[in-house]
């Protein structure tokens, strides 16, 4: 299995960096949950405090997009199943300044930013018969309509979609609230459970459906 997990940085100068909230916990939740289940797994990590040390997992450490899409390239003709639950960050600054950019000496800056590769899209662009990919939606708004047209647009079997209009889903929670949505149309609503219980509601779906 490939999973991807927490955010990733992309670099303004050597001390700032654009990212969001993720925690990595969802993602290292369902490391640890298929590892259990005696999957190999290849976790491809972005900037994390959590520890997860476990014979069945092999750990890629990667900062940017950029260094997530390489290691995710380079594992994905040998997984059978690929569940994308990083935040990636969906721009990057065009250039990142080679010195800290000093408040004192210049105007307000002002940072062009340039779209990063959709790694889902790319996976799903490769995908062969017989692999699975499973992405994931974080919505605020329009949820189901939104994680459908992810579901299409990137190829996925399917995505598991997360609101923060639910109180306990989402970022840094210990909990999650979910809606599994396959390509075939149906959809299944959990109640809030623990990530632990989720990444095995994600695994147990994943394996009713299509192993
Ligand atoms: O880490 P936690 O604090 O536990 O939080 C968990 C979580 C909220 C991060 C997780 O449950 C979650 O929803 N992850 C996906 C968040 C997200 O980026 O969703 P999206 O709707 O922007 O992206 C859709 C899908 O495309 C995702 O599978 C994402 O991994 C993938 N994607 C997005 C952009 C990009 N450039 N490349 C991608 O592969």
């Amino acid at each position: 299995m490939l999973i991807t997990v927490c955010t990733t940085y992309e670099k303004i100068d050597p001390v700032r960096f654009i990212g969001n909230y993720s925690s990595g916990k969802m993602g290292y939740a369902l490391a640890l949950e298929a590892a259990e289940r005696g999957a190999d797994v290849t976790l491809v990590s972005g900037p994390v405090s959590i520890k997860l040390s476990h014979p069945n997992v092999k750990i890629v450490d990667v900062e940017s997009a950029k260094e997530m899409l390489a290691a995710c390239t380079d594992a994905f003709p040998c997984a059978d199943i690929s569940i994308m639950c990083a935040a990636v960050a969906d721009y990057a600054p065009q250039t990142v300044a080679t010195s800290k950019i000093k408040r004192e000496h210049q105007e307000v800056p002002t940072i062009t930013l340039v779209k990063n590769p959709d790694i889902a899209a790319t996976l799903g662009g490769m995908k062969k018969p017989g692999q699975v990919i499973a992405g994931f939606a974080l919505e605020t708004d329009h949820e189901a309509t939104n994680a459908l047209e992810k579901l299409h647009r990137k190829n996925l079997d399917l995505i598991v979609l997360n609101s923060l209009r639910d109180k306990g889903a989402g970022f840094k929670t210990d909990t999650n609230k979910i809606t599994i949505l396959l390509s075939d149309g149906t959809s299944v609503p959990y109640e809030l459970k623990t990530k632990a219980e989720v990444a095995a509601d994600i695994l147990d779906k994943i394996s009713e459906k299509y192993f």
